[in-house]
């Protein structure tokens, strides 16, 4: 009992020392649910790298974006939108105002309380949503889809990322004939060994006839054996096969005894 505390306890600290460095910790949820909470560290595997690509259109800047950590340097900003010469960074989103809404395979990140917009949208704080989706096949494709800025209220920039990181790990894809052989093997396997035993434990069989039904296989051994024979040999040796000449020789030895029956006295 003592020695599993010792054990457990460290092992549960270590746990719990690895638990608060989550980088996914540094976003904060504006309303904490715990649904939101797992859908975060579910993004974990995207912590600590950029991803950025270029606005739609030619447009003369590009957009940063950083799962909970500053993007483009910009404390507290996870969507930042860069434009060059000269350097203007716009805040479009911060990782302290953060919400994440989980599907099936996707969740969705919005980061709230970027720039006020200057004359779009009444005003208010500029807004960035970013659709996190499954995809094996990608390497994690960063593209904005659209920003939606011709109304009244509720605008936002959205983006999203196309990641492997969040495809579900299905344990092993086995097509249908492997399963079956699967399952074929694992029958031979046990009738063998499940045979095997039989015979020598139960049956007391020693030598090759602890193998199960020994008679039975050997028969259909020597009938396909026989069959192998009909098949591959031709006809005019199989008539004739060379051990009938050495059942000749028999009646010659008995020549020298009859022989010697000769030469015995009277
Ligand atoms: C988030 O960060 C920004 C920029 O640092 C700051 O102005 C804002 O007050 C922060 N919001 C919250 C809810 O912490």
């Amino acid at each position: 009992m003592l020695l599993s505390v010792r054990i457990i306890t460290p092992l549960f600290v270590l746990l719990a020392g690895v638990q608060a460095k989550l980088n996914t910790d540094n976003c904060q949820l504006i309303s904490s649910s715990e649904s939101e909470k797992n859908a975060l560290i579910l993004l974990e595997p995207l912590t600590n790298q950029s991803f950025t690509v270029k606005g739609k259109d030619g447009e003369p800047y590009s957009y940063i974006f950083q799962v909970c950590g500053d993007a483009a340097g910009m404390k507290n900003a996870g969507l930042v939108q860069k434009t060059e010469k000269p350097d203007v960074l716009v805040r479009i989103g911060n990782y302290n105002q953060t919400r994440a809404i989980k599907g099936s395979d996707w969740i969705l990140l919005i980061y709230e309380g970027g720039k006020n917009y200057d004359n779009h949208c009444s005003g208010e704080a500029r807004k960035a949503m970013i659709m996190i989706s499954c995809n094996g096949n990608a390497k994690n494709d960063f593209f904005v889809v659209l920003e939606d800025n011709k109304k009244k209220e509720g605008c936002y920039y959205l983006f999203e990322l196309d990641t492997d990181v969040l495809c579900q790990k299905t344990p092993s894809k086995l097509s249908g004939g492997s399963i079956f052989l699967i399952v074929v093997f694992s029958c031979l396997a046990l009738y063998l060994t499940g045979g095997f035993l039989y015979q020598r434990l139960v049956v007391g069989a020693k030598g090759v006839e602890q193998f199960p039904n020994y008679a039975f296989w050997s028969q259909i051994g020597n009938l396909s054996a026989d069959g192998c024979d009909f098949v591959c040999r031709s006809r005019g040796n199989r008539e004739e096969p060379p051990t009938y000449r050495g059942v000749a020789t028999e009646p010659l030895g008995e020549e020298p005894e009859e022989r010697d029956d000769h030469l015995l006295p009277m």
